[in-house]
């Protein structure tokens, strides 16, 4: 092996042990679902039919009828594709439209969308603040958001998590330039909320921009599902920059940052995930903007997710699983060890329930765990079903990588 290949074999040293995994038969990352029969039920390639408790679609939107009537619309009026960046070519009026209605739905005066959450955090991040700044960010925020702060090339401190007491002495030490507090509003592996009514006042005294990433809140928290100023009953101007997913409780593609029209304004001509990436297709922001308005037309939807969460969860702790402080439709069940979590994910597997483990170090050592979400459409006899799946498994593998 000369040099280069000996570097490039130690740069694709990867911290999961691939290989060891896939022969102990408890890889499912990456496995093609052929079709989804049902909201629920999915098809997967040399499988079969498998309850999905791994989804995010949490209100259950993703074969709406009129979500699709709507896409195929844009598809016939657009054609494919997303015709060019926004600036120049790729705005269109479907563009427009959502961003009104996610503006309308977030209580702001504006809203812009990107390609993708991912590209939301890291571009809005990157650009709002600069390298004579602050960013004190939650220690268990989303990578996106870690990869915006790192890009910012602003001073970039971490408080432990959902600890305001800590988040308090970070804003009183002498930060320089703007000060920008981020977290997310569910926590994408614990599934827990954050302490808004707490960090905004602290902002508040303190001075700081404070921006809430809502991919796991929208739709999903508060009585309409309008997220995490709505579930803690705070005036709608809590948060000064709110991020969030297209993909997720809205099903389709694509990552928003809601906010004043400055703010916006701002972002239209200065955030590079805007400026030099291609539109979103219409036939996508077609999707949202009628997803949007069936959450809005249809509060039932989220009430029925309220209620399976608390159904799932109290089953759960019924049958002595730990699932961290999490109310929200992501229940994280703690398994521990790496392997006890793969294996566990074997067994559900096994008796066709879809569900993913999460090893270190996606999440700390020790906490390896089950990620179960939780939809509108799951039904009492599928999470009984699930419940007793887990239940009935035996694993005592306390290996960790
Ligand atoms: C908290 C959080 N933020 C941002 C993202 C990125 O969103 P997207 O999938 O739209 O890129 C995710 C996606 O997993 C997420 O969980």
């Amino acid at each position: 092996m000369n040099v280069l290949q000996k570097e490039m074999e130690a740069k694709l040293k990867m911290l999961w042990p691939v290989e060891k995994i896939k022969e102990a038969d408890c890889y499912f990352y990456n496995i093609p679902i052929e079709k989804y029969l049902s909201t629920t039920t999915v098809k997967v390639r040399d499988k079969g039919e498998m309850i999905m408790f791994g989804g995010y679609s949490y209100l259950s939107l993703h074969k709406n009828k009129k979500i699709e009537r709507n896409a195929l619309r844009a598809l016939k009026e657009y054609g494919s594709g997303g015709h060019g960046v926004r600036l120049l070519a790729g705005t269109t009026s479907v563009h427009r439209r959502l961003e009104e209605k996610i503006s309308e739905f977030k209580g702001t005066e504006d809203a812009v969308t990107y390609s993708s959450g991912y590209v939301a955090n890291i571009s809005s991040i990157s650009s709002l603040v600069g390298r004579h700044d602050t960013i004190i960010s939650d220690r268990l925020n989303h990578a996106s958001i870690v990869d915006g702060c790192l890009l910012s090339r602003a001073t970039f401190r971490k408080f432990r998590h959902n600890d305001m007491k800590h988040l308090e002495t970070l804003l009183k030490q002498n930060n320089s330039g703007r000060v920008l507090v981020i977290a997310d509003g569910v926590f994408s592996m614990d599934g827990d909320i954050f302490d808004l009514p707490r960090a905004a006042w602290l902002c508040k005294e303190h001075n700081a921009l404070l921006m809430i990433d809502e991919s796991h809140s929208i739709g999903v928290i508060g009585k309409t599902g309008r997220g995490i100023e709505e579930h803690f009953g705070l005036p709608k101007n809590s948060v000064d920059i709110k991020m969030g997913t297209l993909s997720k409780a809205i099903p389709s593609q694509g990552g928003y940052i809601a906010s004043s029209k400055k703010v916006c304004n701002f972002l239209r001509h200065q955030s590079r995930g805007f400026i030099y990436s291609g539109a979103n297709t219409p036939t996508n922001d077609a999707a949202s903007a009628t997803a949007l308005d069936i959450i809005m037309d249809e509060p039932e939807r989220v009430a029925k997710l309220h209620e399976n969460v608390a159904y799932t969860k109290a089953k759960l702790k019924a049958s002595g699983f730990d699932t961290l402080n999490s109310d929200t439709a992501i229940l994280p069940i703690i398994c521990g060890a790496d392997w006890n979590a793969l294996e566990l994910a074997k067994h559900c597997h096994d008796h066709n329930i879809y569900i993913q483990a999460i090893p270190y170090p996606v999440v700390p050592k020790g906490k390896a765990r089950l990620r179960l979400s939780i939809n509108t459409d799951h039904t009492k006899e599928q999470i009984d079903y699930l419940a007793e799946v887990l239940k009935s498994a035996n694993i005592s593998n306390n290996e960790s990588f």
